[in-house]
């Protein structure tokens, strides 16, 4: 396959924060620009999530996130508009960075868990893509990055 004219971007990744073991209890941060590639405008969370609902299933075209389970567990199937790759999120001090330009759907959400989600942006439906024809389209603009 032809890459000449593509756009690199960065990849997702699994960034580990700090954890602060104590007896009276464990403590994790995030903060820019440790641990939080970018300033953070918003942040949501997911939760009484069906063990059966998927959430997701969109692209962004410049907003980025780091997503956090903060509590239970879910995976996180990311789309670089190339292959799939699968990322289970189980750990509240395990962190998943996610660029602009990968297309996501969550799932398998544990009863009880939370997933916390902290955006780049604040919230702009003109900024998600979230036809998957338009996603590959704009997705192959790039080199992959899964
Ligand atoms: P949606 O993007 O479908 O959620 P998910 O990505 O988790 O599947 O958003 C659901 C609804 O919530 C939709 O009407 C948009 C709205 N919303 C806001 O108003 N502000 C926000 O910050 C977010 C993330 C969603």
């Amino acid at each position: 396959m032809a890459l000449k004219n593509k756009a690199s971007m960065p990849s997702p990744a699994l960034i580990d924060l700090p954890k602060i073991a104590d007896p009276r209890g464990n403590l994790t941060f995030a903060q820019t620009p440790d641990h939080v590639p970018f300033d953070i405008a918003r942040a949501y969370w997911l939760y009484d999530v069906p063990a059966d609902a998927e959430r997701g299933g969109h692209g962004h075209v410049s907003l980025q996130q780091l997503i956090v389970a903060l509590g239970g567990s879910f995976t996180v199937n990311l789309f670089d508009g190339y292959r799939w790759k699968k990322v289970l999120l189980n750990r509240p001090y395990k962190a998943l960075y996610i660029p602009s330009g990968i297309w996501r759907t969550l799932d398998d959400f544990t009863s009880g868990s939370v997933c916390l989600v902290l955006a780049s942006e604040p919230y702009s439906e003109d900024e998600y893509i979230r036809d998957f024809d338009k996603f590959k389209e704009f997705a192959a603009n790039f080199e992959p990055r899964l």
